[in-house]
């Protein structure tokens, strides 16, 4: 019969010399290593010590037993082979055996040792494959780990990427429109705060960031003598000015970054109001992302109480009161909310430099 592996180590804890003897002198003709133990505590501290590949024991033996053996190696190692060689046979012996974890049961005398053989290289076997099954299950944990730790690695380093275009872009949107310097970062501050308020989902809370930083994107494509012009527009200058929301879509719609959050959308957006009266598509209430309808009360809120080419600032109070009066109407209701109570009870200002 066929040997798994000769090499393969055996420890006989046997308190019967000639028994333990004969089993020994079998099993080295078959190939494998043997240890020898006549009671249980000398079996136990070689099981420790040596790490044998499998345990063939008797059930009485003086002092520590068979069953306190087992008891002692299943409790560390639950999947560790063992055969227990018994003279008692009971049943209550077997079962019991059984449940301490014993692999097979063999009476003694063993009247043809090829059973031994076989039920060694049997257990040998099942060992083997468990042994191979977990190093198998333990390199595969280990390798979905290091690709999801990869992933996140260059999930995150695409994010600060898009991060650091966007500011280029917000600081070349900025550098056109000089007279409203600081409007995005402002907008921003005040749109993040209304999303903390509203308890936005934190992948949300990002992107709305990142689209409030470049929301007047679009405004690359207006003359900057409109963008500049004191005094009142013409309704053709300001019919202009209102195309920076479709044109800042539509540069973000041609350019090749794909960002993991609805940038254009809100960009797109911004513009909106709830009753559908804003542009450029005149959406209304919920076609409308949650973070559109944040940004378009932070950027009003901003616009009026900031100075603008065109006319001196009005103040924070008259921009509070502004979307008081639409609350619900122009402007979304829980928005309003949100930011009312910014500047009512949580002391939020915008900074100036
Ligand atoms: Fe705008």
């Amino acid at each position: 019969m066929e040997t798994i592996d000769t090499k393969a180590s055996i420890l006989l804890v046997e308190d019967d010399p000639f028994v333990r003897k004969s089993m020994a002198v079998f099993l080295e003709n078959c190939g494998f290593h043997i240890l020898q133990a006549e009671n249980g505590r000398k079996g136990f501290e070689l099981f420790t010590e040596k790490v044998p590949d499998l345990m063939i024991l008797d059930l009485q033996m003086p002092g520590m037993n068979g069953f306190d053996l087992l008891a002692a190696i299943k409790n560390d190692n639950s999947a560790f082979p063992t055969i227990v060689v018994s003279g008692t046979g009971s049943r209550d012996d077997v079962i019991a055996t059984m449940k301490l974890g014993a692999w097979d049961y063999l009476t003694k005398p063993i009247e043809d040792m090829v059973l031994l053989e076989l039920s060694v290289n049997q257990a040998l076997e099942k060992s083997q494959l468990i042994k191979e099954n977990k190093r198998y299950q333990l390199h595969l944990e280990e390798e979905v780990s290091q690709r999801t730790a990869e992933l996140q690695r260059r999930e995150q380093e695409l994010k600060m990427t898009l991060i650091s275009i966007v500011d280029v872009v917000a600081s070349m949107v900025e550098k056109r429109d000089p007279y409203t310097a600081g409007h995005e970062q402002r907008v921003t501050s005040l749109a993040l705060a209304i999303a903390r308020e509203l308890e936005l989902a934190e992948e949300r809370y990002e992107g709305l960031g990142l689209a409030a930083t470049i929301h007047d994107l679009g405004k690359v494509a207006i003359p900057s003598e409109i963008l500049a012009k004191p005094g009142k527009l013409t309704s053709i200058e300001y019919q202009l000015i209102q195309t920076h929301a479709q044109i800042g879509y539509d540069i973000l719609t041609e350019g090749t970054a794909e960002f993991p959050w609805p940038i254009k959308t809100i960009v797109h957006q911004h513009h909106e109001r709830i009753n559908g009266s804003g542009y450029p598509l005149g959406l209304s209430g919920h076609d409308l992302l949650i973070e559109s309808r944040i940004l378009s009360v932070a950027d009003v809120v901003e616009a009026m109480a900031s100075h603008r080419p065109y006319r001196p600032a009005l103040g924070i109070e008259v921009a509070l009161q502004e979307i008081s009066k639409h609350q619900g109407t122009l402007y979304d209701a829980d928005v309003v909310t949100a930011c009312l109570s910014l500047f009512a009870n949580k002391k939020f200002s915008f900074e100036y430099s």
